[in-house]
């Protein structure tokens, strides 16, 4: 561990057990964790104190010894109600805005698409690059993984991010940060997924954005994950029904990623990573108001990258959502405190249906 190396002035450095701080969100998180560490040993340290105290200072001195009763001591009840209260709500403010800040990925952040499997994760960059157990980024830029499994549970973990997600069969995931150091870190899977389980893990690689974009053109390069999907959607024949202006038996795939979705029974949902999985999985279970559900499954026909691919090129044609996330190295502000709206909630929106 190269702790040392950082000169931050968190006082989690001075502790030897913690391993590097690498990502936008990894000293917050060590300095919450360290206010509960040392709430904890200052409660533990007092109590333990208090007890001996006590029994010593208010020991039984004779065989008839009977305290006086003691009855109602308003001052004491109120003051160990409203001193919890405050640490607790402390507690929950610090947690609350690092979990939201957590689970809102930026809009612009570069997209890459992580599936978990017995016992490798692959990866595939907005570019087409492919990687197995290993995961190259830029430096400084935000990037967000969509991740999901083709089997069992797996849980995505990369300590010096201090960032860890299950990753769930039927379900996408979600983590976002910021590199802030060029670097290999250990990659994990954090959940028991069968007898390789402990060796399911690799490297992140960062690297200062000009080496990624170097790495990214070198080795053997695919198609990126839209144009494979744009070229699913024709091989499926998705495109014989979703055709644009609902020209064809199935509503338009254009302009709908993100936005919200009238179905028969007159509920709305939005059209986000979820909605559109389902749709290819179990196109019954919502349809989209207006037309007749004889959209077949194309469950066992496609694979989850596959799926993940289809839904690269629906969000590519969805709307402006995407524009930020097509791969470019553009500059990206620093802040990582900048608050964006989530994606699947499309506020004000509503005028597109
Ligand atoms: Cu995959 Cu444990």
């Amino acid at each position: 561990m190269t702790v040392e190396m950082e000169m931050t002035l968190s006082p989690i450095m001075f502790i030897p057990f913690m391993p590097e701080q690498a990502s936008n969100f990894a000293q917050e998180i060590d300095l919450l964790y360290f206010f509960l560490l040392a709430l904890t040993f200052f409660f533990t340290v007092a109590i333990g104190v208090a007890i001996f105290y006590f029994a010593i200072r208010y020991r039984r001195r004779r065989e008839d010894d009977i305290p006086e009763p003691i009855e109602g001591a308003l001052k004491l009840e109120i003051a160990w109600t409203v001193i919890p209260l405050l640490i607790s709500m402390v507690i929950f403010a610090w947690g609350a805005r690092l979990y939201f800040q957590m689970y809102t990925p930026p809009r612009e952040a570069l997209e890459i698409f992580i599936t978990g499997k017995q016992w490798m994760w692959r990866a595939q960059h907005p570019d087409g690059q492919r990687e197995i157990n290993q995961l190259h980024l830029p430096l400084g830029r935000r990037i967000k993984l969509t991740m999901t499994s083709e089997d069992v549970i797996h849980s995505y973990y990369i300590p010096a991010f201090r960032t860890k997600a299950d990753v769930i069969p039927g379900r996408y995931s979600m983590i976002w940060f910021e590199p802030t150091k060029v670097g290999t870190f250990r990659l994990f899977c954090a959940e028991y997924c069968g007898t390789n389980h402990s060796k399911m893990g690799g490297d992140v690689v960062v690297m200062e954005p000009a080496d990624y974009q170097a790495w990214l053109g070198g080795g053997s390069r695919e198609e990126s994950p839209t144009a494979a999907g744009a070229k699913l959607f024709t091989t499926l024949a998705c495109n014989t029904c979703h055709m644009e202006e609902n020209r064809g038996r199935g509503p338009t795939l254009v302009g709908v990623f993100g936005k919200p979705v009238t179905l028969d029974n007159e509920t709305t949902v939005t059209a986000n990573e979820a909605y559109v999985r389902e749709s290819i999985l179990t196109p019954q279970a919502k349809v989209v108001k207006g037309y007749t559900p004889i959209m077949p499954s194309f469950q066992g026909q496609v694979s989850e990258e596959q799926i993940l691919q289809l839904m690269a090129y629906i969000k590519s044609i969805g709307g402006k959502q995407e524009e930020a996330s097509a791969g470019t190295q553009a500059a990206q502000p620093q802040q990582p405190s900048a608050q964006q709206p989530s994606q699947p909630k499309p506020a004000g929106e509503k005028q597109e249906q």
